[in-house]
């Protein structure tokens, strides 16, 4: 019997020794003193000793018992203390730490324009359509009172797809869209990308922003057209603005003018931006020609309409005061976190 227990003191001294965790430690205390324990089942063989050795027996099992219990305490102890250690330094906040600084997107500056655009004409009643950047001459050009050989066609250089396919000189094509897929009265405005092939440089871009409007219906005149497009640029220039309108030419209007404001810059005075006229150009417009109408299926002799479109680039070119286009298109964090 005390060879056993001598053996099992040395054992159980050794995996001490090689413990590593408080689990291992438990493990070996369940093992060696637990009700199944070893050391326990050597206490439970005493029962097979004659009485008069019991109690000695019991004694040394008793000793072992309390120096094995002390020793895995200790070490226990010890090694709490490391894991707990450990968990801290794992689990540790440096509240020192300088914070980080998250980058907050901005709205692109054509976004701004466009959506202060679109919500002076949703406030007038408009609603807002949608056309294909990839758009059918068809459309672009013939619906538009340009058939094939029209010289007008060379006041857009097109970009062509194919013999009946273009990237979209203008939004006008969604007139046509709107005009043969819905009945007047029609009051639309349609914003999106056009193209044209013109080289790049501080005023010109092959890809730009403009929006249509279209506004269909019985007894429609010139005066509806002034009084719409002089509240528009009023609401988004300021109160103080004055438009002036021009006789000009486009072919799926007649008659057709374009329409300034007084200079943002000077206020009308005359200064380097106005190129000292005191005006700035701001859009074309006009009564939709009677071709076009016809041609889009509403009869001429019932309804007329008015038409516009505005350069959403332009604007916010004289907006913000940019002088160069290309800042609107090369996406240069430095330029577009200033809005
Ligand atoms: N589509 C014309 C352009 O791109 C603008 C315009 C639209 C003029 C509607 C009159 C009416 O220059």
């Amino acid at each position: 019997m005390e060879e056993q227990l001598r053996a099992l003191q040395e054992k159980t001294m050794e995996a001490l020794d090689r413990a590593a965790s408080t689990a291992e430690i438990e493990k070996l205390r369940v093992s060696v003193l637990g009700r199944k324990g070893e050391l326990t089942g050597i206490l439970r063989g005493l029962g097979a000793l004659p009485p008069a050795e019991r109690p000695v027996a019991g004694q040394k099992v008793n000793v072992v018992r309390e120096m094995l219990t002390v020793a895995m305490d200790e070490k226990e102890a010890k090694l709490a203390e490391a894991e707990m250690q450990a968990r801290f330094e794992e689990e540790a906040i440096d509240v020192t730490a300088p914070g980080e600084t998250l980058h907050r997107g901005t709205l692109h500056p054509l976004t701004h324009v466009l959506t202060q655009v679109r919500d002076i004409f949703i406030g007038m009643g408009f609603r807002v359509e949608e056309g294909p950047e990839i758009e059918l001459d068809h459309y672009n050009f013939e619906l538009m009172n340009m058939p094939q050989d029209h010289p007008a066609r060379d006041m857009q250089d097109t970009f062509y797809i194919n013999a009946e396919t273009v990237m979209r000189t203008h939004t006008s094509p969604v007139q046509a869209r709107t005009m043969l897929s819905s009945k007047p009265p029609i009051r639309m405005v349609c914003p999106g990308r056009v193209f044209r092939s013109d080289d790049v440089d501080a005023t010109h871009s092959p890809v730009f922003h403009q929006m249509e409007g279209l506004v269909v219906d019985k007894n429609i005149n010139f005066g509806n057209l002034k009084g719409t497009l002089d509240t528009f640029i009023k609401q988004f220039f300021g109160p103080q603005t004055q438009t002036r309108f021009r006789p000009g030419y486009f072919p799926f209007t007649e008659p057709s003018a374009e329409v300034d404001a007084t200079c943002t810059a000077c206020g009308g005075k005359g200064c380097r931006i106005c190129k000292g006229t005191g005006w700035i150009e701001i859009l074309g417009c006009g009564m939709v020609h009677p071709n076009v109408l016809r041609q889009c299926g509403i009869d001429p002799e019932e309804y007329t309409g008015y038409a516009f479109g505005v350069g959403i680039d332009r604007l916010a070119n004289i907006k913000y005061n940019i002088t160069d286009i290309r800042l609107l298109l090369e996406g240069d964090a430095r330029f577009l976190k200033q809005f």
